[in-house]
């Protein structure tokens, strides 16, 4: 009989067979998409979950080694946690795009319940392993900080000011989105799964290895003949493959004869019935280069 792996999630109990990463497992089996697939391999922290209180990121743990072990979510803080955070996060202007937010709760959250009154560098020390690209850390510093205050009762929730009842020019003002984006219920592209879109599909890019390089040769034949594999959009597939802010020159896939302006530049779409068969397919895709001198500054750009 397969290997059994069970814990708790937000009180309930869990059994699988699967030993994967426990985000995987979090996302893809449990639907709970508050922890976000930031990076998949421990570097951004948008996945942080409470194991057994302490902050953890959910990517690198497994389902295996989370046997036993009592997880929890945003979905699962208690119910004053999360309106504390709310509040805090939404008054002082720390949720830009939000995708780390959760993430920032959970490491914030973990810190409170060991100490309630954390000092500024014990705040930053616990977001250490936590990524903000928009908001920048300052806000989620003092963020945190507001909701121990709240939790310790010394601050009050001003439901006013979520509400917006007294919105002005010079006046605080709360997002609209600050509640969905903290407690982990927007919806990001990641987050939309079989249950929004029953048939859904997975497509991904096959990217660049080299920063600038002629593409001689696409060969998607053993790719397309993989089952579960919808289809391969190259080029001249995209009816406006260029684009750009001024000028528009930018590819938004570079074709075969054409070359490549960085690491990372798609040069096919591989779409598949799912992310083990994309995954599976994206290797199947053959592409040779003639790699070429980078252009590496202005200088050498108007050589
Ligand atoms: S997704 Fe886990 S650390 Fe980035
Ligand atoms: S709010 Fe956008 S990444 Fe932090």
């Amino acid at each position: 009989m397969a290997q059994e792996f069970t814990f708790t999630v937000n009180g309930v109990e869990c059994t699988t067979t699967q030993n994967k990463p426990l985000l995987r497992y979090l996302r893809d089996d449990l639907h709970i998409h508050s922890a976000k697939d930031g990076c998949s391999e421990g570097a951004c922290g948008t996945c942080t979950i409470h194991v057994d209180g302490a902050a953890v990121k959910a990517c690198v743990l497994t389902t295996a080694l989370a046997a036993g072990r009592n997880i929890v979510t945003v979905e699962g803080l208690p119910q004053d946690v999360r309106e504390a955070f709310v509040y805090a996060f939404g008054a002082v202007g720390a949720v830009q795009c939000g995708f780390c937010i959760p993430g920032m709760v959970m490491a914030g959250a973990a810190l409170i319940a060991e100490d309630p009154e954390p000092t500024e560098e014990q705040i930053k020390y616990a977001i250490r392993g936590n990524v903000c690209r928009c908001t920048g850390y300052k806000k989620i510093i003092e963020g945190i900080s507001l909701a121990a205050a709240v939790l310790r009762g010394e601050k009050q929730i001003d439901e006013d000011l979520e509400r917006g009842d007294d919105y002005g020019v010079g006046k605080r003002a709360f997002r609209i989105d600050v509640r969905k984006k903290v407690l982990g219920e927007g919806k990001y592209p990641d987050d939309i799964d079989e249950l929004d879109q029953p048939g859904l599909t997975y497509a991904s890019a096959v990217r660049s290895k080299y920063p600038r390089a002629r593409v001689l040769s696409i060969d998607t034949s053993k790719a397309e003949a993989l089952p579960g594999v919808v289809g391969i959009l190259r080029a001249e597939d995209v009816p406006v493959n260029q684009v750009g802010h001024l000028i528009q020159d930018w590819d938004v896939m570079i074709a075969q004869g054409d070359i490549t302006r960085c690491v990372g530049d798609a040069i096919v779409l591989v779409v598949a019935e799912d992310e083990a068969t994309l995954e599976k397919a994206k290797k199947l895709v053959k592409i040779d280069y003639e790699p070429l001198e980078p252009v590496r500054n202005i200088v050498e750009a108007r050589a």
